[in-house]
């Protein structure tokens, strides 16, 4: 297994995350952060691991500064928009699995997609696995294509949930509910419900079908909204987002 892991970006949102879980899985845990001032390739040398944290436009300059001190060490991205394909040519090197992580991460409820380049050994497998089990569930796919598709829906997925929830207090107040009371039902009814679904085989779909009945409640509400239309408008966002990552990925 790997001794010792440099974080590059390891002071911002996904690298803390990485430092912290890097430190539970290490053993003895030896974690080096690279902020812009740091002598990365000087670091790099020492570490068989190296994480990329950086935002997307700051990848060239940190590629740059890392790439003297790598030589086949594995690397593992967790930036949007950075392909593997430039992975590999900027950074001269094979080893490369690319991770898109997200928020829920930070409690141990994360959905990260990960895949590797050929050149990766089932270690580096094991290792990565391993460390994404510690920020929530992990899956590998094929390609980068699975990554951008990924992005639109576990990595963009979090803002989805909390523009219901918005949505959702909105409505709340709207029939009287008090705000601080409004905020622990909904909060607590999406854990609830997330969680039901999660831990369940059956689809949402017959769930949701257990818990309407006719000429109930639920069903007083779910029969005003335009359920076709709102499909529609998922497809649309979703889709969106999905060319945005495929736009922003190079
Ligand atoms: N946040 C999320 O929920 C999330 C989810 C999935 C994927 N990601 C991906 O994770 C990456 C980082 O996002 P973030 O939200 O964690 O950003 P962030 O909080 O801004 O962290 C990036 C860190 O990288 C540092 N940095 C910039 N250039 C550097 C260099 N040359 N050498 C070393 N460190 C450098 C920054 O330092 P300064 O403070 O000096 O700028 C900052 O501490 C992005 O590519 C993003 O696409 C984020």
């Amino acid at each position: 297994m790997y001794k010792h892991a440099l974080v590059v970006g390891g002071h911002g949102t996904i690298g803390q995350i990485m430092v912290a879980n890097l430190n539970k899985l290490l053993n003895p845990p030896i974690v080096t952060v690279a902020n812009r001032q740091s002598h990365h390739a000087q670091l790099a040398q020492t570490a068989d691991v190296i994480f990329f944290t950086v935002k997307p436009q700051d990848f060239s300059a940190a590629a740059t500064a890392t790439k003297p001190g790598i030589s086949n060490q594995l690397i593992i991205s967790l930036m949007a928009g950075v392909s593997t394909t430039t992975l590999v040519q900027q950074l001269n090197n094979q080893r490369v699995i690319r991770a898109m992580p997200n928020l829920p991460a930070k409690i141990g409820l994360g959905m990260t997609v990960w895949t590797a380049t050929t050149a990766s050994t089932t270690t580096d497998k094991e290792f990565v696995q391993a460390l994404f089990r510690l920020m929530g569930q992990q899956l590998e796919v094929m390609n980068d294509q699975m990554i951008d598709q990924a992005t639109a829906v576990s990595a963009s997925g979090p803002a989805y949930l909390f523009l219901l929830a918005e949505q959702l207090l909105q409505a709340a107040s709207y029939i009287g509910l008090p705000a601080d009371q409004a905020r622990l039902l909904v909060t607590e009814t999406l854990r609830g419900a997330s969680t039901l679904l999660a831990d369940s085989a059956a689809s949402p779909a017959s769930i949701r079908a257990q818990v309407t009945s006719t000429g109930g409640t639920t069903a007083a509400a779910i029969t005003t909204l335009p359920l076709a239309e709102l499909q529609q408008y998922w497809n649309t966002a979703i889709m969106a987002a999905y060319q945005r990552a495929k736009e922003l990925s190079h």
